[in-house]
């Protein structure tokens, strides 16, 4: 049988991503000096609007030290490490890309939050945990590289305690053709949007409530016209992940989204 997520591995596999973030860290934490969630959010938030979208996404999913949060997806830890900083509670990450994980493991080490973050590769698609084993999933700019939506949102219902909550942060399909390489895919073949109302639908029919519900597409704009107007960043940023062409995969994301191609989507829903 094919490998559904093939396409997605090949666009998120970076060879010898540690020892890269290791010497871009040096400039700023010599040693083994500590780091801490806030300088690396510009390297480590992989989502519009960085670590602004995670906090707001949080608070609306209501966490607190006694929450057990996956966090689906991770990526290279960031909003992982910020949810158990925050709020005290204990966060597993997993994801596709074994560099990304092995990536996590470092940085959150150098954060000192080993004893409440942990990581491991897995498939989103085929969660290694038990029924009812978490309160909160978070699922960040990762459901538009699954095509199997409805096993992915029937999982993640598997895997939450009654009353669990699903936190969703996704870019979501408006009207016309979306202009690639984006931040999640070099053309459409790694890339499976969805309209909000596809989205929704979908997710009602395995089984959620929403109970927040927003759209954040202008916001998502404004950002993007700060940012794209702001001078360039130091070394610490996701061009170190995902290589020299991420400028112009950014600047596709931002038109998209002014051209009305794209729109952007947070939400809290429960199982019922
Ligand atoms: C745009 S990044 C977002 C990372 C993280 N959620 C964040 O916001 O910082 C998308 C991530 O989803 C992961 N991903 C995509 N499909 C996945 C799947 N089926 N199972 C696990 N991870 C997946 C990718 O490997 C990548 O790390």
């Amino acid at each position: 049988m094919t490998d559904p997520n093939i396409k997605v591995r090949e666009h998120y596999s970076a060879a010898g991503l540690t020892d890269r973030i290791k010497t871009a860290v040096a400039t700023i934490a010599p040693g083994s000096q500590p780091l801490t969630v806030a300088q690396l959010a510009p390297l480590d938030q992989f989502h519009t609007r960085g670590i602004l979208a995670t906090g707001e996404l949080a608070a609306a999913a209501r966490l607190d030290p006694s929450t057990r949060v996956l966090d689906l997806g991770c990526g290279l830890g960031g909003p992982a490490r910020y949810l158990a900083e925050t709020f005290g509670c204990k966060v597993t990450g997993i994801d596709l890309s074994p560099s990304f994980i092995d990536a996590a493991t470092y940085l959150t080490a150098r954060c000192g939050l080993s004893d409440r973050v942990t990581f491991q590769v897995g498939d989103a698609l085929n969660p290694p945990f038990d029924d009812a084993s978490f309160d909160v999933v978070f699922l960040q700019h990762v459901a538009m590289n699954v095509e199997d939506r409805t096993t992915l949102y029937a999982q993640v219902r598997r895997i939450l305690a009654p009353g669990g909550r699903l936190a969703i942060y996704d870019l979501v399909l408006r009207d016309g053709d979306i202009v690639y390489p984006t931040p999640w895919a070099r053309d459409a073949s790694a890339s499976f949007l969805l309209s909000e109302s596809q989205t929704r639908t979908t997710l009602e029919e395995v089984g959620y409530k929403a109970v927040f519900w927003r759209d954040d597409t202008q916001v998502a704009r404004d950002w993007f016209k700060t940012v794209m107007g702001a001078q360039p960043q130091s070394g610490l940023n996701l061009g170190l992940v995902m290589g020299p062409d991420f400028p112009i995969m950014t600047g596709n994301l931002a038109r998209n989204l002014r051209e009305k191609r794209l729109g952007v989507l947070s939400a809290v829903l429960t199982r019922d």
